[in-house]
């Protein structure tokens, strides 16, 4: 049997604080994207956190980073939980971070209620969670379940043209841990929402149960530079006319698919970029989510066959890069079922929910049972300075963490 314990909540939203001050930008984003030296600076002070509540420190090729506190038959497999912390580049101060923060946070308690647990307790920072900077995202949780060759990742270029390998190695992250090192007896990440329905509803914990698919392309559209003001409109071969096609046609799409389809552009680059002279080329990049694989794989047929298309009636050519593609993931429901028991034991309201945002926890699902625990987002905002989670919220995530955790590991 185990006590019912409650985390430390001012020493969290703390060490929450001081980690958002690193890479903190003029107009108070979190800027640390991936194997920068703001990242660098994160990773050194959550190391230093991890090594004064006395645990073990791995790091792994990937640069993956893994906290290991012993449990009393240490021939067990360990629960691990973690999250990761780099961000995008206008990001707030709690995704990825409070899942780190927070699986400290239960070290912290139970070292200090001197509790030990049968099974050693894990908190893993995964590399690159983002994609902001390299893609996919969810890389370092990726490689570690074996999802893409450690060879393949060190070789992804990032959007400034930097190569992942050196830049592991050039902010000294490169470990020698064995790739896959604490396999999981369990996986629990503990996450913002980052999404509207737990704020709209008024609920204060999500159980989830799983996860939508994730299907990334970059798109090179070449057309012909020419004269703003001489070309005749039938003449034109025009990139930048194409991007905004495309990005008008994902809107349409998602619209007609209705249910849980998504889509974004979110990234669009014009070529020469000048007010007078029609676009050589465009890079833009095509974000397709859905819950179900059969629509998601119907979204990217219907986006092609428009490609098609528009590179016809543009006289321009369209090509194709893939950046990430991951199927939807069922969590383990029997995990799901003990978060939403341990929510209600506390008196928090809970629902059982779907993830719109990708995590390292969809990887880990590959290798051991796995589910998430969601605290509300105020008015759903994230990717944005202004993420805000109510320390209320914050605090009560993170004590059905801790008896999630405490009931795994016993
Ligand atoms: C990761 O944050 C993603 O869902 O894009
Ligand atoms: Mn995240
Ligand atoms: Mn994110």
């Amino acid at each position: 049997m185990t006590t019912q314990r409650s985390i430390n909540g001012p020493r969290l939203l703390q060490q929450l604080q001081i980690l958002a001050d690193v890479g903190r930008t003029d107009t108070g984003a979190c800027c640390r994207l991936a194997l920068t030296d703001e990242d660098k600076q994160g990773r050194d002070l959550v190391v230093g956190w991890m090594k004064e509540l006395g645990m073990t420190i791995s790091v792994d090729p990937i640069g993956n980073i893994f906290g290991l506190r012993a449990g009393s038959r240490p021939e067990l497999a360990p629960i691990m939980t973690g999250s990761h912390i780099d961000t995008v580049r206008t990001g707030g101060a709690y995704d990825g971070n409070y899942g780190v923060l927070a699986g400290l946070e239960v070290v912290a308690t139970l070292n200090e209620a001197q509790q030990m647990t049968e099974r050693s307790l894990v908190v893993a920072i995964f590399t690159n969670e983002e994609g902001a900077r390299f893609a996919p995202d969810m890389l370092g949780s990726l490689v570690y379940v074996g999802g893409m060759t450690l060879e393949e990742a060190l070789e992804v270029k990032a959007i400034d043209g930097a190569l992942l390998g050196h830049e592991l190695k050039r902010i000294g992250y490169q470990g020698t841990s064995a790739l896959g090192i604490h396999k999981p007896h369990a996986f629990v990440e503990l996450h913002i929402e980052q999404g509207p329905l737990l704020d709209i509803e008024g609920i204060k914990i999500g159980a989830v149960e799983n996860l939508q698919g994730i299907s990334w392309q970059e798109l090179t559209i070449t057309g012909q530079s020419n004269h703003a003001g001489t070309t005749p409109m039938y003449l034109r071969h025009d990139a930048g006319y194409a991007a905004s096609a495309i990005s008008t046609f994902v809107r349409d799409l998602t619209r007609s698919m209705g249910g849980n389809q998504v889509g974004t552009v979110g990234h669009v680059v014009l070529t020469p970029n000048l007010i007078n002279v029609i676009a050589a080329r465009a890079t833009i990049t095509v974000d397709l989510r859905n819950t179900d694989e059969a629509l998601l794989q119907q979204a990217e047929q219907a986006l092609n066959e428009f490609l098609q298309s528009l590179a016809a009636s543009e006289g321009v050519t369209i090509t194709s890069r893939r950046l990430a593609r991951f199927e939807p993931v069922e969590f383990d429901s029997a995990l799901a079922d003990r978060i939403a028991h341990h929510a209600q034991a506390l008196g928090l309201s809970n629902r059982r929910m779907t993830s719109g945002a990708g995590h390292d926890a969809q990887m880990l699902a590959r290798v051991c049972p796995t589910a998430m625990i969601f605290v509300p987002s105020a008015g759903g905002i994230s990717h944005n300075p202004a993420e805000h989670t109510e320390p209320a919220d914050l605090i009560a995530g993170a004590n059905v963490l801790l008896a999630t955790l405490t009931e795994l590991a016993h």
